[in-house]
């Protein structure tokens, strides 16, 4: 389920591994060391093979992989005709963002968040306002009401939300659907990390909600799960507005034809290897837990209930300077910076625990070693 050797981790080219010197441990950006699911390598090995590398094909593939996936795991019901390929999710939200703002308008965020949820709405052409996330890391929904009560376009929901790693409620959810559809309000949903909810949590996607059509649209992918960030590509999925209809012609042709196969690989033969990539990454954060509560039990922490990520609070440690700074100049440890999430990330770093228990036990010795 894991590659364990660094030497051979070391022989990737992507950017969790050139980032960095050799003697640094990369646990920063979002790239599991797992080694493919074996339907997604057989097709793109296939694909090699065939010398198939031409652009990606507009067919009904990813539509029906989609809804296959959605009603198996989620029991969400989605209609293969409304699923839309682009070249990723950042691409999708802001071509929807395109869509759905005119200058000037405001788009909504909730920080502690993903960082380029920063970046989107300049991309657009819109003005950004942030609700940030309650102090237990909640949807602020009397925030989101007083925000939404002055009109902005869009609100961006991250669900789950990274890096805090909530599984928002049902309930939550239903209430965002409420205030959307009091205020006029577009919910764009980021399901990237859906595929990846832990043992403990159940996953609601926002469209799935009664009402959720009228006022959202869903962006989901299979390449945090499946680890296929390099290969571009994700689906938009919308609810009852054509949206993607408006998108420029040539957005159809930036999808990556490997990413396109592999998604349709993944969703459509993958629940086995994803099954057992859960139950792994239910082990490493049990696993963190147990590490990071003998050797720096000042970081706080709630165990996420998605995703690999683990936001950790090192406020109460007593050391100078920005954590994630002192990790890596000390200790060779690469960590995000909280900061890069929002304001509320002071004293924070987002750890990724896609890796082997050997590399996650010497990563956090290192890291108490370098505060000691
Ligand atoms: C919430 C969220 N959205 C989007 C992305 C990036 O997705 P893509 O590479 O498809 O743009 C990430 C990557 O980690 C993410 O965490």
């Amino acid at each position: 389920m894991i590659v364990d050797s660094l030497d051979i981790l070391r022989r990737r080219r992507s950017a969790k591994w050139r980032a960095y010197p050799d003697d640094v441990l990369p646990l920063f950006v979002a790239e599991m060391d797992v080694p493919l699911a074996p339907a997604v390598a057989d097709v793109l090995r296939a694909a090699v093979e065939a010398s198939d590398t031409g652009y990606s094909a507009a067919g009904p593939e990813l539509g029906a992989a989609v809804a296959g996936f959605a009603g198996r795991r989620w029991g969400w019901e989605v209609d293969p005709g409304r699923v839309t390929p682009v070249a990723d999710v950042g691409v999708g939200v802001v071509e929807l963002l395109r869509v759905l703002t005119r200058a000037g308008d405001a788009v909504v965020i909730s920080p502690p968040v993903y960082p380029p949820f920063f970046h989107w709405a300049a991309e657009a052409g819109a003005q950004l306002r942030e609700v940030p996330l309650t102090k237990d890391l909640r949807l602020d929904l009397a925030g989101l009401e007083s925000a939404f009560a002055a009109r902005p376009a869009v609100y961006v929901l991250c669900n789950p939300h990274n890096p805090v790693g909530r599984v928002h409620s049902r309930d939550e959810l239903a209430a965002l659907v409420t205030l959307a559809s009091r205020y006029g309000v577009t919910i764009v949903s980021d399901e990237i990390h859906g595929p990846l909810v832990l043992p403990g949590a159940t996953f609601t996607p926002f469209l799935s909600l009664p009402g959720a059509a009228e006022v959202g649209v869903s962006l989901v992918s299979a390449s945090k799960a499946f680890n296929l960030a390099g290969l571009k590509c994700a689906a938009v999925v919308e609810g009852n507005r054509p949206l993607t209809a408006s998108f420029p012609p040539d957005v159809r042709w930036r999808t990556g034809h490997f990413g396109l196969l592999a998604t349709v690989a993944a969703f459509t033969h993958g629940d086995e290897w994803l099954d057992g990539l859960l139950g792994f990454l239910d082990e490493r954060r049990t696993h963190l837990d147990e590490l990071l509560h003998t050797q720096m039990p000042w970081i706080s922490w709630r165990p996420p209930q998605a995703t690999y990520l683990a936001w950790l609070d090192c406020r109460a440690g007593d050391a100078d300077g920005e954590p994630a700074e002192l990790f890596l100049e000390r200790g060779r440890v690469a960590l995000e910076p909280g900061l890069k999430f929002g304001a509320a990330g002071v004293g924070h770093v987002r750890l990724n625990f896609g890796t082997s228990g050997a590399i996650l036990e010497e990563a956090v010795t290192r890291m108490a070693r370098a505060v000691r």
